[in-house]
């Protein structure tokens, strides 16, 4: 059985002008042990994805589908059994730490907290377990370190701050945004390289939305492309890399500064009125007549590779 299965997941918004499919129909699953990246250019929908998953969205929001989690419908549950999963068995890391650190706290409190409220530890056990947190995400003087607030943090120590933070009860399951936005080049690949070692140690399952595909393909066993609201390929991670199998995929490739940079033509369709065919057809060059009227399915091009375009009918 996999950790987390997403079947048939729609959220919308709805706005003045119209209701936004901000996700549309989306389906993938997630077994123990295993990483999954969630990839596709800004605005396709991957936070609120993200955010539907621990029903962190706004009551403007409508959300639908069936989120299961160990068996159970997330969607389904009450708000407590949900704080329970929340942050204990699932742990959020988002793009900007600055907005999810408590400026008025101290970091060595704030990465206590969960301990405190999870793992029912007196304070004075959980300030030390923070300091071995600290300690493991590479702060230097974790003690002294504990004791300062977040803007007296550099970006790459907040966000291994945050890392800590998320990794602090163990989780099984780790959603992290944009992990590295924001990062110098340097730190980005230092923070990779630590999140790699403790999804490692700690046997996490994870999913991890990026830009980056080297922190994909550094860090991933499967990855979907998203694209307006859909995933349009799901694919092995060497199979994605080596063969992308739907055309968006391979002008994603192309349109990386390592692949060419060769720029996508034309723009993603609104996502309050999309078209009702491929929705990549008006950019596609390998467009025919059908495509523009029939809504194609995740089509089957091999064994775990799935792609969304009429080629593989
Ligand atoms: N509260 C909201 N109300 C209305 N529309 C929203 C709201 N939040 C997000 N959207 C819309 O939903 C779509 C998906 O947004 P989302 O933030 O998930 O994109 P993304 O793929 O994470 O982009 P990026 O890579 O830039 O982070 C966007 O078109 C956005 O404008
Ligand atoms: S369905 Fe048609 S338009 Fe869409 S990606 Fe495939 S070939 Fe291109
Ligand atoms: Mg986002």
């Amino acid at each position: 059985m996999s950790l987390l299965s997403v079947e048939h997941l729609e959220s919308q918004f709805v706005t003045e002008d119209g209701i936004v499919k901000a996700v549309d129909d989306v389906s993938f699953e997630i077994a123990n042990n295993e990483t999954l990246g969630l990839v596709g250019e800004s605005g396709c929908g991957k936070t609120v994805l993200a955010l539907s998953i621990l029903r962190l969205l706004s009551e403007n929001t409508k959300t639908r589908g069936i989120i299961r989690y160990r068996g159970r419908d997330l969607l389904q549950l009450s708000e407590d059994d949900l704080m329970a999963i929340r942050g204990r068995e699932i742990a959020q890391i988002f793009q900007n730490p600055l907005s999810s650190l408590n400026p008025v706290l101290t970091v060595g409190f704030q990465i206590s907290e969960p301990f405190m409220l999870h793992q029912g530890l007196k304070r004075k056990a959980a300030r030390i377990k923070a300091v071995e947190m600290l300690e493991r995400v590479r702060i230097p003087l974790p003690e002294e370190r504990a004791r300062e607030y977040p803007h007296e943090f550099s970006g790459g120590m907040r966000q291994r701050a945050m890392i800590a933070m998320g990794l602090a009860c163990k989780p099984s399951l780790i959603i992290a945004d944009e992990p590295t936005r924001g990062l110098d080049v340097t730190i980005q690949a230092q923070v990779v390289e630590l999140m790699k070692e403790l999804i490692k140690e700690s046997c996490a399952s994870m999913l991890i939305i990026t830009h980056d595909l080297s922190l994909a393909a550094e860090l991933c066993d499967k990855i979907a492309v998203m694209y307006s609201g859909e995933i349009l390929e799901y694919a092995g991670i060497q199979d994605f890399f080596r063969k992308p199998a739907h055309p968006y995929s391979k002008c994603f490739l192309e349109s990386l500064p390592a692949r060419g940079m060769k720029p996508i033509r034309g723009i993603s369709p609104s996502l309050i009125d999309p078209p009702p065919g491929c929705r990549f057809c008006p950019r596609c060059d390998h467009a025919r007549e059908e495509c523009k009227h029939v809504h194609p399915d995740l089509m089957k091009v091999k064994e775990g590779q799935y792609a969304r375009c009429h080629i593989y009918a």
